[in-house]
């Protein structure tokens, strides 16, 4: 990224993920600020980031910001998946001190101060839940809940692929859930930004007592905020904002695959 800042207000905003779980934390952002525009890049070629070496993923995130900031001349970014930002986020900000960059984490906070003995359930990738960044967030709250981290390899594929229902989905989420049936867990925290989009089938696992929570709202108000600071929010209630799906992969069926999320009707969040 080169040493300017891209400081217009009329410039667009870069939104990053592995894939296309980022497209959560986007429909957030594109509710709070109708009037922005958005470039979001999904690197489907080489998602999952998850089951990677830490060095990978912080290579990976750094180039692909740096490819978006610099080529349309962003004027903020947001790392909308957990697994990049506890890779790469703190160097980014340390490369690039006065840029807007917004980062995500699990929204562990909300869940375990919600009641009384909070049990918190963590799905999120296995980088996400072994890195320092969540160490220190558990550390923050596990004198206020009993929280349980649960890695999920191989559950992003299925928001990759379009499966957000179906019996082989179940299995999975019986497989990983079930064993904490007898845990009375009160909260379970999407730690990972594919998994908002797979709400209704942990639903449909759970039941209805277990509070759900995910971090895109959370992320979407921050970069609101971070744009304010810096004088950067494009205030032109004139100006419909645009979204660019762009996407590593040559496989055309997922620029179509994100649009589909992006428009997709169900809840996905709170
Ligand atoms: N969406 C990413 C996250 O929030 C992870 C998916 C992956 O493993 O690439 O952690």
């Amino acid at each position: 990224m080169p040493e300017h800042t891209n400081n217009s207000a009329a410039s667009p905003i870069a939104v990053f993920d592995s894939g296309l779980g980022g497209i959560s934390v986007l429909r957030e952002m594109v509710k709070l600020m109708p009037d922005e525009d958005f470039i979001y890049l999904g690197d489907s070629k080489n998602a999952p980031y998850g089951t990677k070496s830490l060095e990978a993923v912080r290579q990976l995130t750094i180039d692909n910001i740096h490819f978006l900031v610099d080529r349309y001349h962003c004027k903020a970014a947001a790392v909308a998946c957990n697994t990049a930002t506890s890779a790469a986020v703190r160097i980014l900000r340390e490369m690039h001190p006065d840029f807007p960059l917004v980062g995500v984490e699990p929204a562990l906070k909300p869940a375990a101060l919600a009641r009384e003995n909070a049990r918190v359930l963590v799905m999120a990738t296995p980088m996400t839940l072994r890195e320092e960044k969540f160490r220190k967030l558990e550390h923050r709250f596990d004198s206020e809940a009993a929280i349980y981290p649960l890695p999920c390899p191989g559950l992003m594929e299925y928001v990759e692929n379009g499966i957000l229902s179906g019996q082989e989905l179940a299995a999975y989420l019986h497989e990983h859930l079930d064993p904490y049936k007898d845990k009375g867990i009160t909260g379970i925290v999407l730690g990972c930004t594919h998994y908002p989009f797979l709400r209704e089938a942990i639903r449909n696992v759970v039941g209805d007592q277990v509070e759900i929570y995910d971090g895109g709202l959370g992320t979407a108000r921050e970069l609101l905020r971070r744009l304010r600071e810096a004088g950067l929010c494009r205030n032109d209630p004139d100006h419909k904002g645009e979204v660019t799906f762009l996407n590593s992969s040559d496989d055309p069926s997922l620029l179509e695959r994100s649009k589909d999320l992006f428009y997709l009707k169900e809840e996905v969040s709170n």
